[in-house]
Formats: C-alpha cells, structure tokens, sequence
C-alpha cells in the first residue's frame, strides 16, 4: 500500500501543509526539532488513529489553535481510501471517505505503517513494558478485534484493581464484585494471550530468517512470548482455567499489593541468540540488531497477514546503525516498500537520493522541495 497525499492543518507546528509523497522513497531532510518526526507522527496516527509520543491526544493540537487535522489518500492494491482525523481539546473524529467512523476500530487498519525510532533499538534491551507495547500496536493495527478486547481488559483491570486497593472493607459484597471482573478478567485476557501467541510464533519465522541474512548465517534467533499463565507442554485450552485459578491463589496477595498480579500485562517476548537470552547475555550489538531484525519482520509479517506491504517511517534511525546494517535495511526495503526517512544529514543517501528518492527540506513548520 501506499500513501499518495498527506495534509496537515493546525497539528504540531504545521499551520498548513499539504505533500505529495514518493511512491518509493521519500526523505525529509533538517536540523532538529522543525518538525520531521510531527510529520511521521501524523501518518502514525492515519494508522493507529493515536500517537506513539504523545501523552494526550490534545498535544498534537497546534498551539493556540483549537483543533488539529490530519488527513491522507492511500492507495491500496484493489481501491483507495481517503483518511481524516480531527483532533479536539476533547476527544477526536475520524472519518473514512469522508463518513465519520463512531469506532475508532472501523477507522483503524485502512493504513498499515512500520515505524522504526531510535526508541525501538531498545526493544530487545529495554523493560517488558516495551515488548508488550510493541504487541499491543502491531497486533491492534491488524485486529480490530484485539484492540477492542485489550481495551475492554485494561477497563476491568482498572476496576479491579480499584477494588483491590480499596481493602479497607474487605466483604463478601466487595468479594462477589471482584468475582465478577475476575471472569471478564478471564475472558479477554485469555483472548489477547491467544492473539499474541500466534502472533509471536509468526513474528518469529519471519525474523529468524532476517536475522540469519543480516549476521551472514551466524546466528539463530528465537522469540518466545513468556506467559507466567502457560507452562510448558500446555494446551492453550488449559489457558482459561489456569488464569482463574491463579487469580483465586493470588487473591490475598493482591489485596496487599493493591494490583493484579498476573495476565497479559505481566507478559513478556524472550528473545535468545544461539538459545541464549539476549537480554541478560548479549552485546550492546547484538540486542540492536536482534531489534532490527524484529521489526524487518513486522513489514513481512503486515504484508503475510493484510496481502500487502506497511509503509515504512524511519525516523532518525540511519546514522544509529553502522553501515552493514544500513545497507541491509536499504536494501530489504527496495521497490516493494514505501519508505518515508527522517534525518538531520544526507551523507550516505547520495545515491539513494539520486536515484529514486523524493528530498523535502523541512525547516521550521514548513516544507519545501529540494
Ligand atoms: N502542539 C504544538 N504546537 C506547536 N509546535 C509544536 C507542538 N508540539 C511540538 N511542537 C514543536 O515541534 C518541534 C519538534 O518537532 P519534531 O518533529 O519533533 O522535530 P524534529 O525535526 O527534530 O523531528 C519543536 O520545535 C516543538 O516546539
Ligand atoms: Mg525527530
């Protein structure tokens, strides 16, 4: 898929903007904080209808403006959809060919994107709230359905917890009312760990094999998702029963605690080199390759699971990785993939820039061609 159009009014520091953007490469070139990474964040949000970044949807909105919008044309391998979003001091609207969408999951899902930011190098190194993160966006912007049962589990887990915090008056009221968010517990809980199995188990095939081509055949990688629910040689099946259980064993202790001590947000992604964890046992080196390899194979994936390539935002990343890695990237993208590239110098682009790349300078809020 590809993305024709990106316009922009009152979002970040763009008064107006509107781009044609390269159906292969398209590189935004300028000194830091002008505003490069506002324009990946939008087609971020064409995608997810959220922010990676921002903390409140509200930051996005130009300041002393009222409302931000985002809106762009992408072109698929059967039709074309027009996607905008408005965003509000309250709230945000979002629209598919021009009908406004009241789910944002109807919205979710008409643009596919691979974002690779410095950020990401950490996935392998950094804590598992990063890992599920990553989970949770990839997966979400293929599945409706998982965004919906994540967002209904991260409610009852709210209110769980509210409960459990509240053991000043531990009664039987209180205990019947827990038993209740317990099974809702169970029941989406036991539906995004499925999700994230599968989804692992994918991840997994695709970055094994970039990831023997990037270290030249050296090294072998495995990803497993580690589910403090699932023990060895079990049946998903067991999933359902062993997390209401648990969570009856638990019990006492949650109300110590005052939060849930097990779920899918406690999960984890092992990653081990040559059956070796990579967090406790790799170099700086390794871990960030394993990242790349990674996220090389989300685009696999997406293209695996939607029949057709994400476009790829890499933002500030090249002068991250050395040079092996930058060719490998380069040249895993090629023709197929729609790639937009951030950065603050064009050394090593040269020839890429000669060849096929569309080159905006961005400076201050404002775009222009080179
Ligand atoms: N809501 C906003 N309204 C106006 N300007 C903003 C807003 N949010 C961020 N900015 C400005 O955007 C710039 C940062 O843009 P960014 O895309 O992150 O820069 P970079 O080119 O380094 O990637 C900063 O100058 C910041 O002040
Ligand atoms: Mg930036």
């Amino acid at each position: 898929m590809r993305l024709q159009t990106l316009e922009l009014r009152d979002f970040r520091n763009y008064r107006s903007l509107s781009l044609r953007l390269s159906p292969q490469v398209t590189i935004f070139v300028g000194q830091n904080a002008q505003g490069k990474t506002n324009i990946l964040e939008s087609v971020l949000l064409l995608a997810l209808a959220k922010s990676h970044r921002a903390g409140r949807d509200a930051e996005m909105i130009r300041w002393g403006a009222e409302s931000a919008w985002v809106s762009g044309k992408v072109e698929r391998s059967r039709r074309t959809y027009s996607l905008d979003l408005n965003i509000f001091e309250r709230g945000k609207k979002v629209r598919v060919n021009g009908v406004e969408k009241r789910k944002i999951s109807d919205f979710i899902g008409h643009l596919n994107v691979v974002l690779f930011a410095p950020e990401d190098l950490l996935l392998v190194k950094g804590g598992p709230q990063v890992r599920r993160r990553f989970l949770d966006i990839e997966l979400g912007q293929m599945s409706p359905q998982y965004l919906h049962n994540l967002s209904r589990y991260q409610k009852v887990l709210q209110q769980r917890n509210n409960i459990l915090k509240d053991s000043e008056r531990v009664d039987s009221g209180l205990l019947g009312t827990l038993a209740v968010w317990d099974e809702q517990l169970v029941e989406y809980g036991t539906k995004i760990i499925r999700k994230r199995l599968e989804f692992v188990d994918k991840l997994q095939q695709f970055s094994a094999e970039i990831h023997k081509r990037i270290t030249s055949g050296g090294e072998e990688l495995t990803l497993e998702y580690k589910c403090s629910l699932l023990q060895q040689g079990d049946s998903p099946d067991a999933l359902a029963d062993r997390f209401r259980a648990q969570l009856a064993v638990r019990q006492k202790d949650d109300f110590r605690r005052g939060s849930t001590s097990v779920g899918p947000h406690r999960d984890d992604i092992e990653v081990r080199i040559d059956g070796k964890d990579v967090q406790t046992y790799g170099s700086q080196g390794q871990q960030r390759t394993a990242a790349l390899s990674i996220k090389l194979a989300e685009i696999e994936l997406i293209r695996h699971e939607v029949g057709e390539y994400p476009v790829l935002l890499l933002d500030d990343v090249l002068s991250e990785l050395d040079e092996m890695r930058q060719l490998h990237l380069l040249d895993g993208m090629g023709e197929r993939v729609q790639t937009l590239i951030t950065t603050t110098m064009t050394y090593g682009l040269e020839q890429l820039m000669r060849e096929k790349a569309v080159v905006y300078r961005v400076r201050n809020g404002t775009v222009s061609e080179s």
